[in-house]
């Protein structure tokens, strides 16, 4: 008797292990799409540096922070991907692996480490601020934000001799539209996962 209950609880478990599991690959098939489509909307040209103003960060920041560390790099990777293989996934069509070497190459890297950054600041908040509004709004603007636009400055003053202070300036001037996008994030994300009863 005991052994058939305890068969039924395992049973059980991996059941729901193997739908947490489905749902959450639906979910980021979901954010790659959303990203996929918020390329639509061309980017604007800056003034100093060759990286546009764009919406589809939008889509990484969402992958952080509704979907966790893993399935989150999962999403951002699988859009990356396609990319990569040529299909014009990127803001205004454009796509390539050439993509990757070009000016706007050190944003598309800090893209697939945004999830991991976004998920590891939350391991350093306090849990009182981590489970609320606050905490996903600094999580998302510190991975999503502050670190994308730092490390796509290095890489434009490393690679293309850009002068670190021009790259810097110019790639701070990313933050407020950012924040406005970390902010969005952050309200929809909460609902979103309420809705699909993700963590
Ligand atoms: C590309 O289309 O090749 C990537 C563009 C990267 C643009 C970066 S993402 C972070 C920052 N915020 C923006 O609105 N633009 C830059």
């Amino acid at each position: 008797m005991i052994d058939i209950l305890e068969r039924q609880e395992e049973e059980f478990k991996m059941e729901r292990k193997v739908q947490g599991t489905v749902r959450m690959t639906v979910v980021a098939a979901m954010i790659t799409a959303l990203t996929i489509a918020m390329g639509l909307v061309p980017g604007i040209p800056m003034i100093l540096i060759p990286v546009p103003i764009i919406l589809q960060n939008i889509g990484v920041m969402f992958a952080g922070e509704v979907l966790g560390a893993k399935y989150g790099t999962l999403s951002v990777a699988v859009f990356l991907l396609l990319a990569s293989l040529g299909f014009p996934v990127l803001s205004g069509g454009h796509g390539g692996a050439a993509v990757f070497v070009g000016p706007t190459g050190g944003y598309l890297v800090a893209w697939l480490l945004a999830p991991m950054v976004i998920n590891l600041v939350k391991k350093f908040l306090p849990s009182k601020i981590n489970s609320g509004w606050i905490g996903s709004l600094v999580s998302v603007w510190l991975g999503g934000a502050v670190f994308m636009d730092l490390f796509g400055a290095f890489w434009l003053s490393i690679f293309f001799h850009v002068p670190f202070v021009t790259a810097m300036v110019s790639s701070l001037m990313f933050i407020p539209g950012d924040t406005i996008k970390a902010i969005l994030t952050a309200l929809v994300a909460k609902r979103l996962k309420k809705i699909v009863h993700l963590r």
